[in-house]
């Protein structure tokens, strides 16, 4: 495949867009066009070499898919830059991509791609098709602080008109608080799927820890894919999954995406602890109450700033 072109979206073009919008399946918000295909997806025929990288947005899915495609491919930056991100490790229930202007569905790459596959899902553990469990297959799982992925997740809807508009901070401070999201709460998402890693061969991450020590968590996932790369190979893949090269590299950017960067964009700060700039003292109050109330049940914790 050619090179992806990168697409501009004139900015009338862009106001006359129309918003997706969100439905349920069994409780959970998800967009409306991944609802109406449900049983399609949740009769997915997973093969056993598949592996699936889950999270719920935000929490660094194309930093982590960047990292599994470098290690997949031994370091080697021209093969990994054969087309953007969500063309090379197809986003499983996502039906509607407009990429340099093709549509592509998940569901249609996934079936049509080769194994070894490595898939997207931002589902939460529950609504996962059963075949990857009847399978085996290998999984990794990135979670991030609750506080700055409601931050990122806010200017992402902000600049993403396939989901809806999500009004203004104060609004949506609530509507995430309640889990009225797509893909829903943060704290069953993250906490179910912590739960399901005793059972079953999951890598959980924490994007915190990969800011923290970027090739210590690398190395995790080339263990956990049973690869053996040199140091030389780590260092490498540790730079070019740095923030500013992964911001500056086309094909891990979203650019070719039909998405407003202007407003803000996808590579926006990514750091630890930008909720400070976006939270008023009273939120920072209410959420910390809400959070030790949802979060009394786990082991689960998180660090929220450095
Ligand atoms: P911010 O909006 O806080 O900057 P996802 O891929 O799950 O949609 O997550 C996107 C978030 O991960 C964005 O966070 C983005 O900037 C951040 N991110 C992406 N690549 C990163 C990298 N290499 N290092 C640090 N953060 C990264």
């Amino acid at each position: 495949m050619a090179k992806d072109k990168v697409e501009e979206t004139g900015e009338l073009e862009w106001a006359l867009l129309p918003r997706g919008e969100i439905s349920q399946v069994e409780g959970i918000f998800l967009e409306k066009n991944t609802c109406n295909i449900w049983d399609k997806i949740w009769n997915f025929q997973a093969k056993p070499d598949d592996l699936v990288i889950a999270s719920y947005p935000k929490a660094g899915t194309t930093w982590t898919q960047e990292i599994v495609d470098l290690i997949q491919n031994n370091g080697d930056i021209e093969k990994s830059r054969w087309a953007s991100i969500p063309l090379r490790q197809p986003f499983l229930e996502w039906t509607i991509w407009e990429i340099s202007q093709n549509n592509f569905s998940g569901l249609n790459q996934a079936n049509a791609m080769p194994s070894p596959r490595t898939l997207k899902t931002h589902l939460p553990v529950q609504l996962l098709p059963p075949s990857f469990w009847e399978k085996n297959c290998k999984i990794i799982y990135v979670a991030r602080n609750a506080k700055d992925t409601m931050v990122s997740y806010y200017h992402f809807q902000r600049m993403n008109k396939t989901l809806p508009d999500p009004g203004s901070w104060d609004e949506y401070f609530k509507t995430f608080l309640a889990g009225k999201v797509a893909w829903g709460s943060w704290y069953d998402h993250v906490k179910g799927w912590w739960r399901k890693k005793d059972s079953h061969p999951i890598l959980y991450l924490f994007y915190e820890e990969m800011i923290t020590d970027p090739k210590r968590e690398i190395r995790k996932v080339m263990e956990f894919l049973g690869k053996d790369l040199t140091e030389e190979v780590l260092d490498k893949i540790v730079y070019n999954t740095s923030f500013d090269v992964m911001k500056n590299n086309p094909m891990t950017n979203y650019t070719n995406v039909r998405m407003n960067h202007n407003i803000s964009p996808f590579m926006r700060k990514g750091v630890i602890g930008d909720w400070k700039n976006q939270f008023t003292e009273t939120q920072n109050k209410q959420f910390n109450e809400d959070y030790e109330k949802n979060m009394a049940d786990t082991s689960l914790s998180f660090c929220m700033e450095l």
